[in-house]
């Protein structure tokens, strides 16, 4: 089979191996390859400490990997946390970065150990003021750009410089510690230059602090927003290294805060290979031009990010090879009986036309958002399954 230039013939071999005697649809981790992307990325950036972002893939094997390769945490609920504290992690090494929680979340965290938090309201700096007194928090700017997001964050979180400012005053205020501040430029963010605009926001905020407040903030979490490997191709992760690095020195010289990474998807995407199987082949009328495809994974188990066709992952069946085979555009969907599952109509994807009801499909790169978006009984179906290689 024509693999994706990412995936080696090893971790190939290695996830058949596990994928072929299993049940369909299941998702297989490669830990080797998340071992590579963590080395690759505190190389890169080895100015920088990386809080992985538990919600991109909570597998308690996943977890215990990062932990023992040294990495944080960015925490967004109690559960995360606890599932996180099992695994030994000291609090030190955790954040909570949610910035939507409830004041008696805050105050858990805070009787767990942890000092580091998130926020982008007044409300809730008040709640991280009353329930985690004298803590480190950081304030979410808002970013623009996140058109070149294929999963974009923007509105929903962070607020405008002014507010941040005023925020930063008044965690000072209230005895909190005004520690930094954060933004996220999007998920698999394919425009570099995002980062520059979002670096120099961060650089006037810091600068008006220390000129107008006399407050000295210490760190910038540069969130996630790397890119892991689908069909629309990103740049290389050296270029990102050397870029983000240049417009920090722009803005900072050699003067840097601490600097916060909060990678997911560029850390466990590739580790990714989903499996599933062609429930039915069908056409709608007798001289339809095209296929439909319906696969056991769909929307609901697994594939959430294919909503508006955002993320676009490399797909192989185990008849690419035919010397023979002819491909033709389909129509991909998913099992459940709810229009919104299906996966694939404007893009078309070209499968072989002697595909067959119970082939297999490998959906690459999927490591990241499948497991933990997907649904817990709907229609019946379980939540994605997934084994550890
Ligand atoms: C606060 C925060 N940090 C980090 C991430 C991880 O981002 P990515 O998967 O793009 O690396 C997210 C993703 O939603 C997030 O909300």
């Amino acid at each position: 089979m024509k693999l994706p230039e990412h995936i080696s013939p090893e971790q190939w071999q290695r996830a058949k191996a596990i994928a072929d005697s299993r049940e369909t649809p299941c998702l297989v981790i490669d830990l080797d390859n998340i071992r590579q992307k963590y080395t690759q990325l505190v190389q890169g950036f080895d100015y920088a400490r990386v809080f992985y972002a538990v919600k991109a893939n909570p597998a308690d094997e996943v977890i215990a990997l990062l932990a023992q390769l040294g990495s944080n945490f960015d925490i967004a609920s109690t559960y995360e946390l606890d599932k996180v504290m099992k695994h030994g992690v000291e609090p030190a090494r955790m954040s909570f970065g949610n910035t939507i929680k409830k004041a008696r979340d805050i105050r858990y965290f805070h009787d767990k150990g942890v000092r580091l938090y998130a926020t982008d309201s007044e409300a809730d700096l008040r709640n991280i003021a009353e329930q985690a007194p004298g803590s480190k928090v950081y304030i979410r700017v808002l970013t623009e750009g996140s058109e070149g997001a294929d999963w974009p964050l923007s509105r929903k979180f962070g607020c405008n410089p002014e507010m941040a400012v005023e925020l930063a005053v008044l965690a000072r205020d209230l005895g909190l510690l005004p520690w930094g501040l954060s933004f996220h430029v999007g998920s698999q963010q394919r425009d570099i230059d995002v980062w520059d605009g979002a670096i120099a926001k961060v650089k006037v905020i810091f600068e008006r602090l220390q000129t107008e407040y006399g407050i000295g903030l210490k760190m910038i979490n540069m969130g996630g927003g790397f890119p892991a490997s689908y069909l629309h191709k990103a740049n290389e992760f050296a270029v990102y290294v050397q870029e983000i690095t240049r417009f920090l020195k722009e803005d900072f010289g050699d003067d840097l805060p601490e600097i916060i990474l909060e990678p997911g998807r560029s850390l466990v995407g590739d580790a990714g290979i989903l499996v599933s199987e062609v429930v039915l082949i069908a056409r709608k009328s007798a001289t339809a031009l095209e296929r439909w495809v319906f696969t056991d994974v769909g929307k609901f188990n697994g594939l959430i990010e294919t909503l508006d066709e955002a993320i676009k992952y490399p797909l192989a069946s185990e008849r690419d090879d035919d010397p023979a085979a002819e491909f033709e555009e389909v129509i991909l969907a998913g099992p459940t009986c709810d229009s919104v599952d299906i996966m694939y109509e404007s893009y078309r994807y070209k499968l072989p036309l002697s595909l067959e009801m119970g082939d297999r499909l490998y959906w690459f790169s999927t490591g990241a958002y499948t497991t933990s978006y997907s649904s817990v009984e709907f229609n019946g179906f379980p939540p994605l399954k997934y084994y550890v290689v």
